[in-house]
Formats: structure tokens, C-alpha cells, sequence
């Protein structure tokens, strides 16, 4: 029999899990390990790529890569935290990037442009929970908003936790927002279903999702272990109430 767990650390093996999935597949960035062919090739695919530790959290060692066209042609530039640094060469920046990695396995995704919200970088999180009754639901969605400056919209790297309304509506008709809300869900469901079924054991998962200007759900990352309390930043508790009544659920009845 598998194993039972109920977290999974690694990006690179949840990414290959979800690529299975032929409805969730193409809401996957395009993932590889960071070798510098692959970062090369990216780059000059997407123009702008995020690399990332195998196994990070809150946004730590994330950076976001991206060519640009200077005066002097072509050039190079990444971001991590609030620096810049530019490079002219692709050799230069890789080492670069390749030094702050350090020991640690990285991983090269697509780039999602976000949409901003005041000028600044957000994303969303959909929690997905076993419900009591034993069925994949989608209990909460929040927005995150980067701290200024910043490429990452972790709440503990400075991004705040907002609600979803205030940061779609100034991007889409109510129709719009309403249907992708529901999309949303939808999605939350499905991959809690994927992973529930070949990976007994997990009772919730948190979904980074980057909108696009074309309001393609990207799926950033799959947390196994989300943390519930953004939640509580909100002003309604209605989600925060439920989120924690499921996860109390499971934490006293096992899954
Ligand atoms: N491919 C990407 N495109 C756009 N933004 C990204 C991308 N990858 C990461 N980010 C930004 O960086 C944040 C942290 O990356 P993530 O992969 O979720 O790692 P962590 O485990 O540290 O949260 C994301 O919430 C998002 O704001
Ligand atoms: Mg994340």
C-alpha cells in the first residue's frame, strides 16, 4: 500500500503529480529544473521567468528573471526581494542567480505578468478541504498583494492579505468576476479531487493561483500544508469560520 502523508514538499514532484491531470495540465506553467539551458531557453520563450527553491516557503529565495532591451541590446535582469541587479551577458546573470541559489535545488517556471492592484503585484489562494462529509471543497479565497517593491506576495514577506472583490473588480464586469469566481472553485475542486485520489492522506491544499491580463487561472503552486489563518485577516469571518471548522474536522477524526 502507499504511503499516507499528509504534506509534500517538493515543487518539482507536486508539478509532475498535477501534469497527469488532463483538465489541470494546461493551467500549469511551463516547470523544469534550473539548468542554465533551460533558464536560456525560457527566457527567450516568455521573456520573463520566477526561479525557486525545490522546497521554499513564504517566498524566500524567490526571484523573478527577465530579458530586456537596453540601449546596447540585449540585456539581463533578475529581482530578488527588492533589488535589481542587471546583467549584459546571459553567462553573468546565470552565475549570479546560480551563487544565490547556493546549494539548493532550484526550478524554472513561465512567468505569469499578474494583474496589480495599486501598482503593486497580486495573486490569489484557493483552500480546498476534505469536508466533513468526506467530499473536496473550496471553503476559502483570498487575495494577496505584494509588499511594494516586491515580486512575491507571501504574507510573510510583507504581502497582505485582501479580499478578492477589491482586487478583481477594477479588472472585469461583475458578470465576469462572478463566472471566474466560480471557475475558481471549480478548479480548487478538481485538483483536490486528483490528488485525493492518487494521494490518499491530504485533507487540504492551498492553490496559488497568477490571473494574467487575459484572466487565465495559472497555477503557481500547490501547498500541502496552507496556512488557515489568512483567512482571519478579513474583516467577514464567514470563510475563516468554515475553513477552521473543517480542518478541526479532520484534525480530530483522522482522514
Ligand atoms: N511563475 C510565476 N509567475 C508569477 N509569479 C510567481 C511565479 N512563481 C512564483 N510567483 C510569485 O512568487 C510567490 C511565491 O512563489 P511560490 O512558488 O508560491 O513559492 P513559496 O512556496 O515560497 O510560496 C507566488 O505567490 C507569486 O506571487
Ligand atoms: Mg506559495
Amino acid at each position: 500500500m502507499r504511503q499516507r502523508r499528509t504534506t509534500m514538499t517538493s515543487k518539482w514532484v507536486k508539478t509532475v503529480i498535477l501534469m497527469k491531470s488532463p483538465e489541470v495540465a494546461p493551467l500549469i506553467p511551463e516547470t523544469s529544473r534550473m539548468t542554465a539551458g533551460h533558464v536560456e531557453r525560457m527566457l527567450h520563450r516568455y521573456g520573463m521567468v520566477y526561479v525557486k527553491p525545490e522546497r521554499g516557503t513564504y517566498g524566500n529565495g524567490v526571484m523573478r528573471v527577465e530579458m530586456e532591451r537596453g540601449p546596447f541590446g540585449q540585456g539581463y535582469k533578475y529581482q530578488s526581494g527588492t533589488r535589481i541587479y542587471r546583467f549584459d551577458r546571459f553567462d553573468s546573470l546565470y552565475r549570479s542567480l546560480r551563487q544565490r541559489a547556493g546549494k539548493r535545488s532550484y526550478l524554472v517556471q513561465r512567468g505569469i505578468p499578474l494583474l496589480k492592484h495599486g501598482g503593486r503585484r497580486f495573486d490569489l489562494r484557493v483552500m480546498v478541504q476534505l469536508s466533513p462529509k468526506g467530499r473536496w471543497e473550496t471553503t476559502g479565497l483570498i487575495g494577496r498583494v505584494a509588499a511594494k517593491g516586491k515580486a512575491v506576495t507571501n504574507y510573510h514577506s510583507g504581502g497582505k492579505p485582501t479580499d478578492i472583490h477589491t482586487l478583481l473588480a477594477p479588472h472585469m464586469s461583475e458578470a465576469r468576476e462572478r463566472e471566474l469566481v466560480r471557475e475558481l472553485k471549480r478548479l480548487g475542486q478538481r485538483i483536490g479531487r486528483f490528488y485525493g485520489k492518487h494521494y490518499p492522506g491530504f485533507h487540504q491544499l492551498g492553490i496559488d493561483i497568477g490571473l494574467d491580463p487575459a484572466l487565465t487561472p495559472w497555477i503557481i503552486e500547490v501547498n500541502t500544508n496552507p496556512d488557515p489563518y489568512i483567512f482571519n485577516q478579513l474583516h467577514d469571518k464567514s470563510m475563516y469560520r468554515k475553513v477552521m471548522a473543517y480542518r478541526r474536522f479532520r484534525l480530530r477524526n483522522g482522514h
